[in-house]
């Protein structure tokens, strides 16, 4: 019997909505096809965006949505992707497969994608081929609500009003395709760009991403903190020049030239890749240490604004597209580090999985018209009930499984918020292949009265096809039981489930 505790009045922090956040690249068929499809399309659309999409999207709440890159966005120059899109430059996406980049999809697409989600925006900047001019005139373009060059650009194109800008990127990757740059280098350049991205009145204030670094890079993170982060003369708050300072790692099973493929494996990789995903654990440890010698009052966030799995692409595909399928063990990978998050709220202020649609780990594939749901899409539906709570104590003592000593992982993984109405939200994931375990839940001296359970489960190559595309789906939970005010259950192997618990 495995007791998870949970106590009610050790309240960690807030969970920002963010940490469930989500990122699109002009990379394969995430945004042409994934999510635009123009105004002419067949395929059922609102001003060009998929209907299907942006419902599922809206279902999930999804918070806020990086664009345009990624690797992309320091080839992106924004003004090839504004006015007449006949009259829009072509250019091919080096990085990406080599295809043509008609730039039918710019800023005012992105902007209206946005608009009918809901949700905020959190716009990437070209450091690496870019210039300070093009960046700062991009702001003010999306921002500036007076008379100037940009906002009449803007409203010639057909938009009068500003749009709000959540969030900047000031690079992506600097220290890879962003520009190869060393840290010492690109803190200066950081702290030269981010000087003209002006805030213009705009309520909220742009938040300033600076790019941080590759996995365990601690170098990378001490030395751009050391240059960037407070400095005299800084104008807009007593954190300097940055609100977040990004960190991207990637869940890859074995190399980067044979990464393993997405939905063929074996019980070995499954706790392999499992185990790889738990070191995200280690490294928001790690880093939030060197970011607590300079900022020990956590004024701004680690904002993880990639992560997920990368496979191999799928045969038959564009090596460049980045199309891979999805399973149970993409659920799972998705709940722990969610749980993670979660964990770290107190430093960690926004997530963003890779990617949105068709790339990576996907919450959403489409083909033609059609679309599906993923098993990851699944997760972040039940996951959705944390965002915005208050992150509460919670306490299980899991036993270490495996099939190989070096890629051992926990059988039980957990998190738990309260939401503004007094409901507890618990979610549960069970790693295990193939084992079940009795568990009960206990919430201190407080008592559970009233409880509703769901939850995802199957085996762990399970996944939804355009076929069956319902294969993998989330069902009510029902068999458990209440006494004393503590919940019983039995948690399937391969699982993840969410509890609601009113007291
Ligand atoms: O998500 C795919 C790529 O992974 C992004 O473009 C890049 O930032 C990262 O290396």
């Amino acid at each position: 019997m495995y007791r998870l505790s949970i106590h009610p009045n050790t309240k960690i922090g807030h969970i920002a909505p963010e940490i469930q956040g989500h990122f699109s690249e002009h990379l394969g068929r995430c945004i042409y096809g994934g999510i635009y499809v123009g105004e002419k399309s067949d395929i059922p659309n609102t001003n060009g965006m998929r209907n299907d999409v942006v419902e599922a999207l809206k279902n999930i709440r999804i918070p806020v949505l990086r664009w345009p890159g990624g690797c992309f966005a320091d080839e992106y120059h924004w003004k090839d992707g504004i006015g007449d899109k006949s009259a829009r430059k072509r250019m091919i996406n080096t990085n990406w497969g080599g295809v043509v980049e008609d730039n039918s999809f710019g800023t005012h697409e992105y902007m209206e994608l946005c608009r009918q989600l809901g949700c905020k925006t959190y716009v990437n900047g070209n450091v690496g081929s870019g210039t300070v001019r093009e960046m700062s005139e991009w702001v003010e373009y999306m921002t500036f609500d007076g008379v100037s060059p940009m906002a009449e650009l803007r409203k010639q194109n057909g938009h009068d009003a500003p749009w709000t800008v959540d969030y900047f990127g000031v690079g992506n990757e600097n220290w890879g395709c962003g520009g190869n740059m060393v840290p010492e280098y690109y803190a200066n350049q950081y702290r030269q760009y981010q000087s003209f991205i002006k805030d213009y009145g705009a309520t909220p204030r742009i938040n300033r991403i600076c790019c941080g670094p590759n996995a365990q890079d601690y170098e990378w993170m001490d030395v751009v903190l050391n240059q960037c982060f407070k400095m005299a003369g800084s104008q807009n708050n007593n954190h300097g020049f940055m609100d977040g300072i990004s960190l991207h790692y990637y869940t890859v099973p074995h190399t980067w030239e044979k990464k393993g493929s997405a939905s063929d494996f074996d019980e070995k990789e499954w706790y392999l890749t499992l185990s790889k995903t738990l070191f995200m654990e280690e490294l928001i440890t790690k880093h939030t240490a060197i970011m607590d010698q300079y900022d020990p009052e956590k004024q701004i966030g680690l904002m993880v604004d990639e992560w997920g799995t990368w496979y191999d692409v799928e045969e038959g595909t564009n090596p460049g597209f980045l199309y891979q399928q999805n399973t149970m063990r993409d659920a799972l990978v998705a709940a722990i580090n969610l749980n993670i998050f979660n964990k770290h709220c107190d430093r960690v202020r926004m997530a963003n999985i890779a990617q949105l649609v068709n790339v990576l780990q996907s919450v959403i594939l489409t083909e033609g018209d059609q679309m599906i749901k993923t098993p990851t899409y699944h997760v972040f539906d039940l996951y959705k009930h944390h965002q915005n709570g208050t992150l509460v104590e919670s306490e299980l003592k899991a036993d270490q499984i495996g099939l190989e000593e070096a890629y051992m992982v926990p059988n039980l993984h957990e998190s738990c918020s309260i939401d503004d109405n007094g409901v507890y939200h618990i979610t549960l994931a069970n790693l295990s292949c193939d084992s079940d375990y009795e568990m009960n839940i206990a919430l201190d001296s407080l008592a559970a009265k009233e409880v509703s359970a769901e939850i995802l489960t199957g085996k762990i190559n399970d996944k939804n096809t355009f076929e069956q595309p319902e294969n993998v789906k989330v069902s009510a939970f029902t068999n458990y039981q209440t006494a004393n005010g503590e919940i019983a259950f039995t948690i399937p192997s391969c699982s993840v489930m969410h509890l609601e618990v009113r007291i």
